[in-house]
């Protein structure tokens, strides 16, 4: 199978995103021609400081590399570094119906935080630059948290569209989700899933130092009641942390669950923070070692750039053709 998914540079990676894709893209790299994407230009939705933002792409890529993503099994590369994600994109714009874009939920809670003055276009057309991202390389599965299922239906739609009007061209994708961690939930609302963009006691870093680990998990907001039961409907705090629990113990939620059974939240608490710390400690050492190393980083960057713009530019040519543009 062909596998494409990416991630945005802003924002430290956290748990969240970890469980949710990082693992699969891991164990999907192992068996699959994988390309795996960090996606800058959409960073550009929302305002960026441009040194930061450089900044921020080459820390994304050094955080890959120090979760396991392997440059010699699959191909990692900036997107604004392969122009033809730009271009795909303008021409999927001109397949995708205003009113397909203004429903997605995405959108609506992202331009809800913004003031109305600073929801621009780019912010709208996001999912149609995020189906150019998947299409370019005829991928066959995305492998995502379930946040992005919503996108992806609509890359589906826009191939499908596609194929209709200009022949058959676009692989439709299947979308590759966890059984469990799909959607890792808030520490201080364990109804909304975990995101980066609320605030720093609502999310826990993959790169985190112990300490601060260990305080978010004892603040973490848990269910009325004592019991530890795994109920994500009346009990979504404790059924979050014991879904964390199991996916870093690798146990399965029921063992978790008898695990807990007679303690108290304290004590469930400590268990999880004492497990992250002991997790995510290599990982953190792997990521110290990387920093160092910047021309190690571009040469692997320059190499993903390379093959990806081979297939990218394949794709386009056909794609210029069938659409109709003159050839230079
Ligand atoms: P991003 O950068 O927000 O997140 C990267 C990946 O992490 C997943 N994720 C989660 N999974 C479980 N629980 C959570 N709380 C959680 N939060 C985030 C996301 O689902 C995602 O898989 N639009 C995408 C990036 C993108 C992309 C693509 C993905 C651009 N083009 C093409 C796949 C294919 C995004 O913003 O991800």
């Amino acid at each position: 199978m062909r596998i494409f998914s990416g991630i945005q540079p802003t924002g430290g990676m956290h748990i969240g995103n970890y469980l949710g894709a990082i693992t699969q893209w891991l164990e999907l790299q192992e068996k699959h021609e994988c390309f795996f994407c960090v996606v800058d230009l959409h960073a550009l939705t929302l305002p960026q400081d441009p040194d930061e933002l450089r900044k921020a792409t080459h820390q994304k890529v050094v955080e890959l590399l120090a979760l396991g993503i392997n440059p010699e099994k699959c191909t990692l590369f900036i997107q604004s570094q392969v122009p033809e994600h730009s271009e795909l994109a303008w021409i999927l714009n001109t397949l995708t119906p205003l009113g397909e874009l203004e429903r997605m939920t995405q959108f609506k809670d992202k331009a809800r935080k913004q003031v109305a003055s600073s929801v621009f276009a780019g912010l709208l057309n996001y999912p149609v630059l995020m189906a150019s991202d998947v299409l370019l390389y005829k991928t066959q599965g995305v492998p995502v948290g379930q946040d992005q299922s919503q996108h992806l239906e609509l890359t589906r739609t826009l191939a499908k569209k596609f194929n209709q009007r200009f022949g058959e061209t676009f692989v439709e994708p299947k979308t590759i989700l966890k059984k469990e961690g799909a959607k890792i939930m808030s520490l201080a609302d364990p109804k909304r899933k975990m995101s980066k963009s609320d605030k720093a006691d609502s999310y826990l870093g993959i790169f985190e130092e112990p300490e601060s680990l260990k305080k978010k998990v004892m603040g973490a907001v848990t269910d009325t009641g004592k019991e530890i039961r795994f109920d994500p409907t009346k009990k979504p705090g404790v059924s979050n942390l014991l879904t964390i629990y199991s996916l870093f113990s690798v146990e399965p939620i029921q063992k978790v669950e008898k695990k807990f059974q007679k303690k108290d939240y304290a004590f469930l608490k400590k268990s999880l923070a004492a497990l992250l710390i002991e997790k995510l400690e290599p990982l953190r050492r792997k990521k110290k070692e990387l920093d160092t190393r910047d021309l190690y980083v571009k040469e692997i960057l320059r190499r993903g750039q390379q093959h990806a713009s081979s297939l990218a530019r394949a794709t386009m040519e056909e794609v210029r053709e069938k659409v109709g543009l003159l050839e230079p």
